[in-house]
């Protein structure tokens, strides 16, 4: 029997299951949790390289150093074969691609030193939206990191389809499902037939009638949302004695994930303090360049996320940034979380008609949208996609786990 691994290496998430033979399991990544936060921190103070929850703890409880999240963006992204400055070495940031999936391996490797051999790795439908050649490049890269990482062989599958063997698993009949995988990088969609008979076909291509997907989901949601409601605070909007606004380049980073450490470079700095004449309000300068050189970039974006997720079944919350300034702080309702995403919410249901339409398929033939991902916990978009497919069964996954153990069904097909 062949032992293998299986890895959901998401924006947000990751999640390993393990297998031997048939059987599959999630693993234990952290203090017994069985996902992981997508982070990695260079503590400075302690010279050392820690992942998870113990990153993010580390960051926010003030050790010098470098925070990265959403490294998954960078893969199709220009950046990638840059390197960056940490703690004073230039590193690649494949590298700490290699460095995350590492510490996958090893835990893999832990429970079972023969499972590292096989991996099935999970990918969006597109890591690129706009080129199919960034796009293949994507994913060779990210298998010649994972290779580099220590896994000999490595096995690709959409995430979608992943979580919809997960969701097999559960029907008694057969259906015609809609998989909406929304997560923290990407919203991904197959369409695909389900059912006991069809589970036990080794080559499910033909049950997959149509993939598609879009590189919007919940950072670019944490993203508008920072820029509605948090990034004014610092002086987003504001304008000059001429009635000039400031400009507004400085916010866009700030607001999004991957980009919020290329605004503590020295020259970022000095180009952030040259745009003090566009504020006639001179304090909101003074906040703007205290949260850079403080390094608060993602302290408040963790808030504007925890504002999302409070609000994302409805009511308000506040948005807490008394961290920058005593009694700093907005309200968020969700209809402000609404408005916020609504043009992100109406692409992303674009993609998933675009999907359905490309099989052939008439809206009303769909038997369930089957919802995985944590952004679906965003009642106005489950709303929205299902006004879309009106007749058809609503069926709310596990959010963070279902694409990983589906993928380890997948490994178990391949391998076991
Ligand atoms: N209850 C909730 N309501 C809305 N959004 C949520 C909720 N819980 C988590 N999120 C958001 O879900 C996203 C993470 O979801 P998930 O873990 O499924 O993504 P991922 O798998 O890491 O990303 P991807 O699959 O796109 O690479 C984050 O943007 C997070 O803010
Ligand atoms: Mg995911």
């Amino acid at each position: 029997m062949r032992a293998y691994t299986a890895i959901d290496f998401g924006t947000s998430n990751s999640a390993v299951c393990v297998g031997c033979g048939a059987h599959a399991a999630l693993i234990a990544l952290e203090q017994g949790r069985d996902t992981l936060p997508t982070a990695v921190f260079y503590n400075a103070d302690e010279q050392s390289t820690v992942f998870g929850r113990q990153a993010i703890g580390e960051y926010a409880a003030g050790y010098a150093g470098r925070l990265m999240r959403s490294l998954k963006s960078l893969l199709g992204s220009e950046l990638l074969d840059d390197t960056t400055l940490i703690n004073g070495k230039a590193v690649a940031y494949r590298d700490i691609i290699a460095a995350f999936l590492r510490h996958l391996w090893r835990a893999a490797q832990a429970q079972n030193p023969r499972a590292v051999e096989h991996l099935v790795l999970g990918r969006p439908v597109r890591f690129v939206d706009d080129s199919d050649e960034r796009d293949r490049l994507a994913e060779t890269t990210l298998a010649a990191i994972a290779r580099d990482a220590g896994f000999a062989d490595v096995h690709f599958q959409y995430e979608p389809i992943a979580a919809a063997m997960d969701y097999e698993r559960q029907l008694d009949r057969e259906a015609l499902v809609l998989v909406a995988d929304i997560g923290g990088g990407t919203s991904d969609f197959s369409l695909i037939r389900l059912g006991p008979q069809r589970a036990r076909h080794d080559d499910r291509s033909a049950d997959v009638l149509a993939s598609g997907g879009l590189h919007i989901a919940g950072t670019d949601f944490d993203q508008q949302l920072s820029l509605a409601a948090a990034m004014p605070l610092l002086g987003l909007g504001h304008a000059g004695e001429s009635g000039k606004p400031v400009p507004s380049h400085v916010y866009f980073e700030l607001a999004t994930w991957h980009r919020i450490n290329f605004l503590y470079t020295p020259r970022a700095l000095s180009e952030a303090q040259t745009l003090r004449p566009f504020f006639a309000d001179s304090a909101l300068h003074e906040r703007l360049m205290r949260v850079l050189r403080e390094r608060e970039g993602h302290r408040i974006a963790a808030a504007v996320e925890d504002a999302k997720v409070a609000v994302a079944d409805g009511g308000s919350a506040p948005l807490d940034l008394a961290f920058i300034e005593a009694g700093l702080r907005a309200e968020v309702s969700a209809a402000d979380l609404q408005r916020a995403i609504a043009t992100a919410v109406a692409r992303i249901v674009d993609a998933a008609r675009r999907t359905v339409a490309a099989a052939g398929v008439g809206a009303a033939a769909i038997d369930a949208v089957y919802f995985t991902g944590g952004s679906t916990g965003l009642r106005g978009l489950r709303d929205a996609l299902g006004a879309a497919f009106p007749g058809s069964a609503l069926v709310g996954g596990d959010k963070f786990a279902s694409v990983a153990r589906g993928l380890g069904v997948c490994a178990a097909r391949l391998f076991g």
